[in-house]
This record gives C-alpha cells, structure tokens and sequence, in this order.
C-alpha cells in the first residue's frame, strides 16, 4: 500500500513552493491530499494543487466533497502524515491551543498520524519567544519540527526564516515515515548486479545491470529495520552500511549462496538480471584470435539454473517472495508467467523499453503483478522510490500473513 501525505498549507508567501512538494510527492508515488487556509488561497489557487495532486482540495469547513462524508474525520482516517508547510505564526498558535476553527485546524486536532511543522516566516516573529514556545509545545506534544532555512526573506530581509528546500522538506517525510521500521527483525535476501559466465580466463558474458535497483531495495529494507543479505552480482556501486555483503560471479554461484541462506529469510527479491545462459566447456587457456578462414569463433552455450525457480520451489510457507521480469513485449502476460513458474507472491515488471525504466537508469517505470490477480501500475519513480513501494507491498503481505 501507497502512504498518503495530507499536506496543510497556510498563509505564508512560500505556499507556491509546495506546488513543487506536491509534484515530488506524486512522482514518488505518494498519495496527496491538499489542504488549504483562506488566507493560503490568497498565495497560490487551490486549481494549481488540485491538478498537481489529482485529488480534490479542501479549503472550507462546509463545502461538501465527494471523496469524503465527513472530511476532517475521513481525511484524518487517511493520511499516514500530516506536513503543514508552510506554518504561519498564527496557524502554529492554534496547533499549539488546540483552536480548531477552520477545516485544517479540526483537521490537526482529529489527527492521530505523525504530523511534520515547516515554520516559514519573518526571522523577528520566527524569533519570538511566543512563536519558539508554541513550537516547544508542539515538539512536546511530539510534533515533528523542520527548521527554517537561512537566507533572503520575502520582505528583503536577510536571517532565518525560509522555507527550507522541496527536497529537504521530503527526505524529512520519508524519514519520518521510515521511522516505523516496519521490517524490524525480518530478514531480508536481495539479489543485485549482472551475473558474469567466464568465456576464458579474461573473457566473460554479463550484461547492462548496474546492479543499482537491487541496491535500492537493500537499502531501504535496511532503513525500515531488516536484516539484510544483498547478494551482489558484479557492480560499481558501494554496498549500503549494515548489509551481510556476498558478492558472486556466476549464476551458479549466487543460485548456491542463495539457496544457503534461504531458510534463514521472511523475505527473497531477485532483482538480479541473472544470465540464462552459460558456457559449455570454458577454456582454460586464453583464446585465440577467430579462425583465419571463416573469421568465426562458434561458442556453446548451456542454460543456467534458475535461481527464483529453484527457491520458489523451497519457498516456505510465511516467506514472501518476489522477482523482477525485465520484458519488451507483452509485459503483463510475460510476467504473469514467470509470477507462477517461479511461485512468487509478486512480480516487478519493467519495460525496458521504456526510456528511465530498466537497466542503468536513476529511475525506473514498473507494474506490480500480484499473485491473486491484482495489478499496479506506477509512474516513473526513482530507484528508491520504487524500493519503498515494493516494500510496502511486502509489508501488507506479511501483515496478511
Ligand atoms: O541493475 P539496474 O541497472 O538498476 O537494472 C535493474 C534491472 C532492470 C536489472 C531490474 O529492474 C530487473 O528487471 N531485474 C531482473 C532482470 C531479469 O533477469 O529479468 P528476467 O525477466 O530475465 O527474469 C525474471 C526473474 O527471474 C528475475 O527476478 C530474475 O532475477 C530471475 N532469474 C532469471 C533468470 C535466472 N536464471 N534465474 C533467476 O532467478
């Protein structure tokens, strides 16, 4: 399952960034739910965040909405944080009394998710000690407080008080909800990186895998508390802090390390892009130049094992398995084959045709094929953006479990 963002938006001039947070938000797959102050709709339409958000914007306590019947409560129920960015002096004085008189402040007192403040104002009101004890009160209440940026105010003065970054303002979201470390005490075997098959002792078979998305998914199983195998074909990249590191060669190899470890794990994902085939009789020697005559130098392939397969066949009964498939055509029906051949619980399918999916890329474009029929499709996202969805999904499956 997807987090959804509630996003509270107050009278501040820096309310047109948070067109860009809603932006980042979606693109990283995050469901988005926008609300807004009057005084918030005097700094940017609530039709600009609408349509960046895909979902209605709240802005009045007795407008009625169709997505919701009872929207402070419904919203509430909803949303896995709540961000308010930027937070006005007053809007902080009424979170910190409990004033509830417009739509998002009833909203912040029927809130039970984890809740992030990004203060944005003057550096004299940001600096006064009403404003700095409403925030102690909101941090004692266990409010989570970003900092303002320091830099060139709106009203030209100079000293703390900006907005901090889109950016910064969304790694703190998904620290904050990475802090749930939902794969505390489960082990987690990732595979990662191309295979390489020796041809001679300087020559091998790989392929384009940087090894990159498997890396991703370690990672982030890492940060929500899991112990994590990463099972490493050949890379470039350095392995994330806190990983078991075994790096492998082959096929055979990883299939034989793999299949080691596998009663040990809750969790298997073969992100690898593991080669099929390998050579028949590799030589000893170095080989020599083609022959003169033909110009050809025919090798012999064989298949390898298929590794998925192999631990599909083992799998246990509570351990959750999930594969890659890298198609070009027919994604879904192809990838619904290899979900069943190899008995995993979901298949990650990416179009490698696609330009930002697949192989070598910073991001990548994947639908997520479930084995009881259900299927995802998410834009394009980062790496790590779709490290976190396939993890959630696993989560809900062993939450199932
Ligand atoms: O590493 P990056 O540059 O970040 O690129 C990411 C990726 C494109 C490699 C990754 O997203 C991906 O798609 N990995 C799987 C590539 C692949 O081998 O796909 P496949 O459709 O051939 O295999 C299906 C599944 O079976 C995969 O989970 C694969 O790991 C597994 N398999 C395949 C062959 C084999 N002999 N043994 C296996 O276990």
């Amino acid at each position: 399952m997807n987090k959804t963002i509630g996003i509270g938006v107050t009278g501040g001039i820096a309310a047109y960034k948070i067109a860009d947070l809603v932006s980042l938000l979606k693109k990283e797959g995050f469901e988005v739910i926008v609300m807004m102050t009057k005084a918030a709709t005097k700094f940017i339409t609530p039709l600009t965040l609408e349509t960046l958000s895909g979902r209605e914007v709240i802005t009045d306590m007795w407008e009625e909405y169709s997505d919701f019947n009872v929207p402070h409560i419904d919203v509430a129920k909803e949303i896995d944080l709540l961000v308010i960015a930027p937070a006005t002096a007053n809007f902080i004085a009424k979170m910190a009394c409990g004033i509830a008189d417009d739509f998002l402040s009833t909203l912040f007192v029927a809130n039970i998710a984890p809740v992030l403040i990004a203060p944005a104002m003057n550096t004299k009101m940001y600096e006064n000690a009403i404003v700095q004890n409403n925030l102690a009160k909101l941090r004692d209440y266990g409010c989570n407080i970003i900092a303002p940026a320091t830099g060139h105010l709106a009203c030209n003065d100079i000293g703390k008080g900006r907005l901090p970054e889109v950016e910064d303002i969304f790694n703190e979201i998904k620290q904050i909800l990475l802090l749930k470390k939902d794969l505390k005490g489960k082990t987690v075997m990732v595979n990662a990186g191309t295979t390489c098959e020796d041809i001679d002792p300087v020559r091998f078979i790989a392929n384009r895998s940087s090894g990159k998305m498997g890396y991703c998914i370690a990672e982030e199983a890492i940060k929500r508390g899991a112990n994590v195998i990463l099972v490493s074909g050949k890379t470039t990249i350095d392995p994330p802090e806190g990983a078991k590191y075994i790096p492998v060669w082959s096929a055979d190899e990883m299939c034989e390390v793999m299949q080691k470890y596998q009663a040990d794990c809750d969790v298997i994902v073969g992100a690898a892009a593991v080669g099929d085939f390998k050579i028949a009789d590799v030589a000893g020697q170095k080989l020599k130049k083609a022959d003169q005559e033909t110009d050809k130098l025919i090798l012999e392939l064989v298949g390898n094992p298929d590794i998925l397969k192999a631990l599909g066949q083992n799998k246990a009964n509570k351990q959750v398995m999930v594969g890659f498939a890298a198609e070009t055509n027919d994604i879904v029906e192809n990838a619904k084959k290899k979900l069943e051949t190899k008995n995993l619980d979901f298949i990650v399918a990416n179009d490698v045709t696609q330009e930002g999916a697949g192989f070598g890329t910073d991001t990548n474009i994947v639908t997520l094929i479930s084995r009881n029929g259900s299927i995802k499709s998410l834009p394009l996202m980062s790496k790590e953006g779709v490290a976190a969805a396939i993890l959630d999904k696993v989560v809900d499956i062993i939450t199932d479990l």
